[in-house]
């Protein structure tokens, strides 16, 4: 793309009543991040582009989301939801300052590709005044339709305004809206709300910019990247279509996934050559996986970073924070949480780390526990190169088990433990000969008594 400058306004004001939800709906997730998230996103992999995102009036969350995603970000407040030409305007302030090309696009649009932003752009570097975005919904009801004449666009109907005739027009408009901005601003206020419902309809620029002998065209697009989520229905569906793309960028970046359709990716999970990825596998936000690593089924894994050659799972748990080194092996059932494991080391059964570092080469025994809360605050473990924690030990944080270090199996350990040392935090074994023996034989005897007094 050219140098030309780009102003995106990112609608964002509905009010979402059809997620029957507390929360905003642009704030829903879909691949673990936020709809605004993906829209924003969206946006910057297209390049180059001023944003700004306009928001209702009672919604700060939405506001501090957009900032949090884009710190440049303008926010605009749309006091009065009057329709998407009103709410265009609300950011006037943003278009006043002047840009070659204005993209206006739906905070409820997730799908929508970098490509399909360029090629809009691509239409008004070639000329165009306004381009809209078509496509062929297999239900059309509800949407605007475009009326054409040939290549050329004419004009588009709302559904609430369209005559019989128009309704039977199966190319709809997919909403987002790209002016030039030479000719925006004039464009934009001469829209008026002269129609069923009283709004003012940004989709009347195409027979505004035609009045004023400007060119208006539309581009076709697959309705997957257009349509937009109005309910949890919706929601559901764009969340399949998104898995589906994330999964096939895997499988294409060399990642084998032996049952995609049984992973859940997120958005920004990364995964390295040569992973192996078994059935049933679930990523939440913030994933790194290193080259060669497996992660074995029924394994959920979240903001932690797995490193080359490692094995995860089955059925293991690594939370925000852990950080496995290459060729470290987290078996089944076992929890990872804000923890270092460092080359090599091992907790392959039933354990809990948190807060936590394991040594190079450590051998964590099955059931062991990093106690690291004590109901107020959380305390650190660090467990030594080449230690040997024995099965179900309970490490009660702060604690210290040095270099090359024993801990014998089912201690409690409230003490560090200094290097190459043996700790036994357990009671005494204490073994009674004899003693069920001579049990038994006392109640032989005191039935025998109770049978004599019958
Ligand atoms: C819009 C289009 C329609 C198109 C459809 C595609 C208009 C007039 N109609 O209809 O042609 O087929 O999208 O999905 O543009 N918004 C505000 N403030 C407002 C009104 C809307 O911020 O005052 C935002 C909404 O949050 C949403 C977007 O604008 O993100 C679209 O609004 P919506 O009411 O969903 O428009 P549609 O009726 O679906
Ligand atoms: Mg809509």
């Amino acid at each position: 793309m050219s140098a030309r400058t780009c102003l995106a306004i990112v609608l964002a004001a509905g009010e979402g009543t059809r997620m029957r939800s507390a929360r905003p709906k642009v704030l829903h997730a879909l691949a673990g991040r936020s709809l605004l998230a993906h829209v924003l996103a969206a946006l910057q992999a297209a390049g180059g582009t001023r944003t700004a995102v306009v928001v209702g009036p009672a919604h700060d969350a939405v506001a501090a989301e957009a900032r949090a995603q884009l710190p440049e970000a303008q926010v605009f407040v749309q006091s009065e939801r009057r329709g998407t030409a009103h709410a265009v305007l609300a950011a006037r302030r943003a278009i006043a300052r002047g840009a070659d090309d204005i993209l206006v696009i739906f905070g409820d649009t997730p799908l929508i590709r970098p490509q399909t932003l360029q090629k809009l752009r691509s239409a008004l570097a070639d000329g165009a005044a306004v381009a809209v975005l078509g496509f062929r919904p297999a239900d059309p009801a509800g949407y605007g339709r475009l009326l054409t004449h040939g290549a050329e666009l004419l004009a588009i109907v709302e559904d609430a305004d369209a005559s019989a005739s128009e309704r039977a027009i199966t190319l709809c408009n997919g909403g987002l809206v790209a002016f030039s901005g030479k000719t925006a601003l004039a464009i934009l206020e001469k829209i008026d709300c002269n129609n069923r419902k009283g709004e003012f309809y940004l989709t009347d620029a195409v027979a505004i910019a035609r009045g004023m002998k400007l060119p208006a065209v539309a581009l076709e697009v697959t309705e997957d990247e257009v349509s937009g989520i109005n309910s949890k229905a919706q929601l559901a569906a764009a969340e399949a279509v998104m898995q589906q793309r994330l999964r096939q960028a895997a499988l294409e970046a060399g990642v084998t996934l032996v049952a995609p359709e049984t992973v859940y990716l997120a958005a920004d999970t990364k995964l390295g050559k040569d992973v192996v990825i078994e059935p049933y596998v679930v990523f939440g936000p913030g994933v790194v996986v290193e080259q060669g690593a497996t992660i074995r089924s029924f394994s959920h894994v979240q903001g932690a970073h797995v490193g080359k050659d490692a094995i995860v799972g089955p059925f293991a748990r690594l939370r925000p924070g852990a950080k496995l080194e290459q060729d470290v092996h987290i078996g089944n059932f076992v929890e990872v949480k804000e923890a270092l494991i460092e080359a090599g080391a091992k907790a392959n059964h039933l354990s809990y780390i948190g807060d936590a570092r394991v040594g190079a080469g450590a051998n964590v025994g099955a059931g062991t526990i990093t106690c690291n809360y004590d109901g107020e605050a959380k305390h650190r473990t660090d467990i030594g190169k080449g230690a040997f924690i024995g099965s179900n030990a309970a490490l009660v944080a702060p604690v210290k088990i040095g270099d090359g270090a024993y801990v014998g199996s089912g201690s409690v350990i409230t003490g560090d433990v200094p290097a190459d040392s043996l700790a036994l935090g357990r009671a005494r074994q204490v073994v009674k000969e004899g003693w069920v023996k001579r049990l038994r034989g006392l109640k032989s005897l005191g039935k025998k008594a109770a049978q004599a007094s019958d």
